[in-house]
């Protein structure tokens, strides 16, 4: 059985929303796509390479796996990976693995979950491998769309993206790095966090050149949290120069920087649409 589900793009709001606040999240136009074969030991077959259950190399399918394993005993699987979604980058790589990797094994072993219950156990792996987390990210690779998080209320985005990719972070030491800020200036944070969450609250009611200055605040106050760098400031001053407004997506560090495509987009960059469709069955 094969399922594939989208990457994300997180427009607003991102570490921010581990804490509760809100933040403004669709799914993008690259999938993870995972085939699932009966088979008598557990074998992945990735482009990270060739492996049994393993929490180093594979950790989001191991503990898929794993989490499945506790609902319904199987003796072995093959999964087989492919994957348009850059590694480590901030576009929803793990959770679209993870999250395809629970549909193929559901329906391989026709154990029928359904999407709900996808991403409640989704939730269970990201939390197993990076220990914090708000569920935003198997959330959206589950249902697809555009969507304030987490009251789940959808919203229409109706611009392209242009992302620019950086070089591979851990999320996990991003979201810790941010924990321990906060720890030592809870009040400070917690109002930055606050902006933050307004910001993701006022965007989808925005035309493109509000939604392009909250962008640009919503970047200052990354930097603020310590998840920019000099040389991603510097990148987007580059491009704020050369008349584009761009922020980082996801845990920051490195991952991606992304803007609003208006026709013109920055050297290096690829286009990234809003994708509706989330987790699905794909013709063999
Ligand atoms: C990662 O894509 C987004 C973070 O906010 C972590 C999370 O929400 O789980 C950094």
């Amino acid at each position: 059985m094969i399922a594939s589900a989208p990457g994300k793009i997180i427009l607003f709001g991102e570490h921010s929303v581990v804490y509760g606040r809100h933040a403004l999240v669709s799914a993008i136009n690259l999938r993870c796509r995972v085939e699932a074969k009966k088979s008598r030991e557990f074998r992945i077959i990735s482009p990270l390479g060739v492996t049994s259950l393993d929490f180093k190399t594979h950790p989001y399918l191991s503990f898929a796996v794993k989490r499945f394993c506790e609902l319904k005993k199987i003796d072995g699987v093959e999964l087989i990976v492919k994957s348009e979604i850059p590694i480590a980058s901030g576009l929803g790589s793990s959770s679209a693995v993870t999250v395809a990797t629970l549909k193929a094994l559901s329906e391989e072993f026709d154990f029928h979950m359904s999407n709900e219950e996808i991403f409640e156990i989704a939730k269970k792996v990201e939390l197993d491998v990076q220990g914090r987390g708000s569920g935003i990210d198997p959330f959206i690779s589950t249902f697809g769309g555009s969507w304030i998080f987490p009251e789940r209320r959808r919203v229409d985005i109706s611009f392209d993206f242009f992302v620019i990719r950086l070089w591979e972070r851990s999320t996990k030491l991003m979201v810790e790095k941010v924990a321990k800020l906060r720890e030592k200036n809870f009040e400070i944070v917690e109002s930055i966090f606050d902006a933050i969450d307004a910001i993701a609250l006022k965007a989808p009611e925005s035309g493109i050149e509000d939604f392009e200055e909250l962008i640009h605040i919503n970047q200052s106050l990354l930097r603020a949290i310590g998840v920019s760098s000099a040389e991603i400031d510097e990148m987007i001053s580059k491009l704020e120069k050369a008349g584009f407004k761009a922020k980082l997506t996801g845990a920051g560090g490195g991952g991606c920087i992304f803007g609003i495509y208006r026709g013109k987009r920055p050297e290096g960059s690829f286009i990234v649409k809003p994708e509706r469709e989330g987790v699905r069955i794909e013709d063999s």
